[in-house]
C-alpha cells in the first residue's frame, strides 16, 4: 500500500513572519491525517516552518536546491544547507522553474541525484503544455522527462522519489485536468517506471497530481488508482482550503 502525500507548494507567497503561525494552523486543521502532510516554503521561511512543525505530523520542504555541494554559486542553496535546518522534502523541476529559470531535464536529474545522496526526498515535477497536449504528444514528452530525471539512479533510490504530474495548462488557471485525464498520465508514468525499473518497483512510487487541485475536486482525483496525492499551489495558502484536500486523501 502506497502512502498518500499531500504537499503544499507556497511558491513565492507568505512572509517569514507569517510562517510560524500558519504552519501551526496547518498542523491543527490537518490533525489526525492518515496521509503525509508537507508544506514546501520559500527558503527564507524554512527555519520558521521547521520550528513550527517540530513535534507535529507536518513535514517541511524547500521549493528548489542547487546540485553542487558548495562553492561560488551566488544566490543558491545546497542540499547540505537544507538538511542542516532539518528540511525533509524538496521540489525539483517545477514547470515555473523550467519556464522562468532555465531548469532543464539535465539539471532536474543532477538535483534529484544530489537530493537523494543527501537524504532529502525529491518531489520531481513533470507535465506538458497546452500546445503539447493538443499536438497529442503528452505521453512522449512525459516519458522523456521521466527517463532523463531518473538517469543514473538505481531502483532502490528511485523509489524514494515522489513524482508530481502537473499539466502546465492546469496550474493556477482554475482549469483542472479531469480525473480521467490525470489518471491516464499517472498510469502512463507508472508504466514508464516499470519499463525503467521493474513492475513491482513501479507500484511503490508515489505519484501526485498538481494543477488547480482544491477542496471540490480532490476526492475524485485521489480516488483514482494511480494518483497517490497532490501538489497544491493556491489552495495550500489557506488552511480551510488545504484541510479538506488532506481529508480526502484516505
Ligand atoms: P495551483 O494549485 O495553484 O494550480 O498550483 C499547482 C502547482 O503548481 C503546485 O506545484
Amino acid at each position: 500500500m502506497r502512502k498518500y502525500i499531500i504537499a503544499g507548494n507556497w511558491k513565492m507567497n507568505k512572509l517569514p513572519s507569517e510562517t510560524y503561525d500558519f504552519v501551526k494552523e496547518i498542523a491543527k486543521v490537518t490533525e489526525g491525517a492518515t496521509c503525509e502532510v508537507v508544506c514546501c516554503t520559500p527558503y527564507v521561511c524554512l527555519t520558521e516552518a521547521v520550528k513550527a512543525a517540530e513535534g507535529t505530523h507536518v513535514k517541511i520542504g524547500a521549493e528548489n536546491l542547487h546540485f553542487e555541494d558548495k562553492g561560488a554559486f551566488t544566490g543558491e542553496v545546497s542540499a547540505d544547507m537544507l538538511k542542516d535546518i532539518k528540511v525533509d522534502y524538496v521540489i525539483i523541476g517545477h514547470s515555473e522553474r523550467r519556464q522562468y529559470f532555465a531548469e532543464t531535464d539535465e539539471t532536474v536529474n543532477k538535483k534529484t541525484i544530489k537530493a537523494l545522496e543527501k537524504g532529502l526526498i525529491p518531489i520531481v515535477c513533470v507535465g506538458e503544455s497546452l500546445e503539447e497536449r493538443e499536438a497529442g504528444i503528452t505521453m512522449d514528452l512525459i516519458a522523456i522527462q521521466i527517463k532523463k530525471a531518473f538517469a543514473n539512479i538505481e531502483a532502490e533510490d528511485a523509489k524514494k522519489v515522489v513524482i508530481a504530474y502537473e499539466p502546465i495548462w492546469a496550474i493556477g488557471t482554475g482549469k483542472t485536468a479531469t480525473a480521467e485525464q490525470a489518471e491516464e498520465v499517472c498510469k502512463g508514468i507508472r508504466e514508464i517506471l516499470a519499463e525503467l525499473y521493474c513492475e513491482k518497483c513501479a507500484e511503490e512510487f508515489v505519484i501526485q497530481y498538481g494543477g488547480s487541485m482544491n477542496d471540490q475536486n480532490a476526492a475524485e482525483l485521489l480516488a483514482k488508482p494511480n494518483i497517490d496525492g497532490g501538489l497544491i499551489g493556491g489552495a495550500s495558502l489557506v488552511a480551510e482550503k488545504f484541510a479538506p484536500i488532506v481529508k480526502a486523501a484516505k
